[in-house]
């Protein structure tokens, strides 16, 4: 009955009528990740970044992602491994083998791993063993792209394509890989990409001018389906005097999301830029969770290069608010995203929430989510970003900026009329790729402003 005390009278120290709500239990269904449960399973069928390139040296890396121990490692011929981190003979851990020409051998015994599990050696055995024949050590498949190593955790008969997003591949744009770790769960840190109202609050209002003064205003919500996958792409809408900003927002299932531009201000009219960060949100454990992203910098989003790629790397971004590195007095002053995520606890409990409108993003994404992992359970195949598109996958995330004059009756209908659109200009050329699709949307948005006035 976790909404019974609300219904007290306002303002009657509830304190002790409250306390109840301490103990609920978390949302398991939609949280929790570890191998064999619901969620765990559904995660496991996408392809996901799990570290830097950069992380990765002569010796072994020890890791922990989806719950698992692992080791990952590039062995002389240049290839990636990643290997459940105990040796499948007497469980050392292979984080203190030796990286070889072929694979990763066992420091204790010499058993050597090929980057697929093979055991390749078991020098100590007879000549006529077959132990390295009957038995493997777990392994994944990793793929490197442009400065992260993504990998796969599910079974090998059911791996999708690689998802390559139209994003991975701007002309002129410079991505900066970063991580950043975060002791709290992957469901409330992903959470707050679906959640536009708290840019409005946290990053404006309440905390200071964090990013862009243009925000303060409350925005106006839209969410529009997406041709590709499952999920959403939506437009947090503001006037801005005699312009329409629209902020786009890439959010995918299960764990995919794409920004705005970091430096674009709104005061300009601006046709189809680009986003400023493509990140996922990948489980460590239940209970820590890594950030992994590209910082996109090119000249359309930042034409003033206020953006710092320098900045981007292990634990470090360059914008605000996203690592716990700050002082606490700096972070009580002016709390970022990481605060908020953070300071729910380990798991926030969803049922001691009160859900209101503004919350109407967290609410479909749970619903998808939920409905995701629930098919998956009863066989279905998830629907990967792949499907119903040709690759590059077609995404939304940017800005646009159109000259709008103000409607003098509903400007807020007006807004979100306005913004189904340029929705609809940016999917009508979701078959196109590249120069031509960026053409044509912008042709279209150009038409489109040229009617508004
Ligand atoms: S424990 Fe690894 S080879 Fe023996
Ligand atoms: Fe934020």
């Amino acid at each position: 009955m976790a909404d019974q005390p609300i219904l007290l009278p306002q303002g009657q120290f509830a304190g002790y009528a409250r306390n109840g709500l301490a103990n609920l239990p978390a949302d398991d269904e939609i949280t929790r990740i570890m191998p064999g449960t619901p969620c765990g399973e559904y995660l496991r069928r996408f392809w996901m970044p799990i570290a830097l390139t950069s992380m990765v040296g002569e010796l072994p890396l020890k890791l922990r992602r989806m719950g698992e121990d692992l080791v990952l490692f590039r062995d002389r011929s240049g290839a990636y491994g990643l290997l459940h981190l105990l040796c499948s003979h007497r469980n050392a851990s292979l984080e203190f083998g030796i990286v070889e020409e072929h694979g990763i051998r066992c420091c204790y015994h010499g058993w050597l791993f090929d980057t697929d599990g093979t055991i390749l050696e078991t020098p100590g055995e007879p000549a006529t063993s077959q132990v390295k024949d009957r038995l493997c050590q777990g392994a994944y498949p990793v793929i490197e792209h442009k400065g992260m190593i993504f990998a796969y955790f599910g079974p090998i008969a059911d791996m999708p394509d690689f998802p390559r997003f139209d994003t991975m591949d701007l002309p002129d744009d410079t991505m900066a890989p970063f991580l950043i770790p975060s002791p709290a769960n992957w469901l409330q840190v992903f959470e707050n990409s679906i959640d536009p109202y708290h840019v409005t609050f946290l990053h404006t209002r309440v905390s200071g001018v964090q990013f862009q003064e243009n925000l303060v205003n409350l925005p106006v919500v839209d969410y529009h389906e997406r041709t590709a996958g499952n999920g959403v792409f939506y437009t947090s809408t503001r006037r801005v005097k005699d312009l329409v900003w629209f902020r786009v927002h890439d959010h995918m299932l299960p764990n995919f999301s794409q920004n705005g531009g970091m430096h674009v201000e709104g005061n300009d009219s601006t046709y189809f830029v680009r986003t400023g960060l493509t990140r996922w949100v990948v489980p460590v454990d239940d209970t820590n969770t890594i950030t992994i992203a590209w910082r996109h910098f090119n000249k359309e989003t930042d034409p003033q290069g206020k953006g710092r790629p320098e900045e981007c790397g292990y634990n470090s971004v360059d914008f605000y608010g996203q690592t716990g590195e700050r002082s606490y007095e700096q972070r009580q002053r002016s709390p970022g995203d990481y605060e908020v995520w953070v300071s729910q606890g380990p798991i926030t409990v969803h049922a001691r929430e009160h859900l209101a409108r503004t919350d109407q993003g967290v609410a479909l994404y749970r619903r998808r989510l939920r409905r995701a992992v629930r098919k998956m359970a009863e066989g279905e195949t998830p629907l990967q970003p792949t499907a119903n598109v040709t690759t590059p996958i077609p995404t939304y995330g940017g800005d646009t900026v159109l000259r709008a004059p103000a409607h003098s009756n509903d400007d807020r209908q007006f807004m979100s009329d306005l913004s189904k659109r340029v929705a609809d200009i940016y999917r009508a050329s979701d078959g196109e790729t590249g120069e031509t699709r960026r053409t044509a949307i912008r042709r279209a948005l150009r038409e489109l402003e040229a009617g508004l006035q």
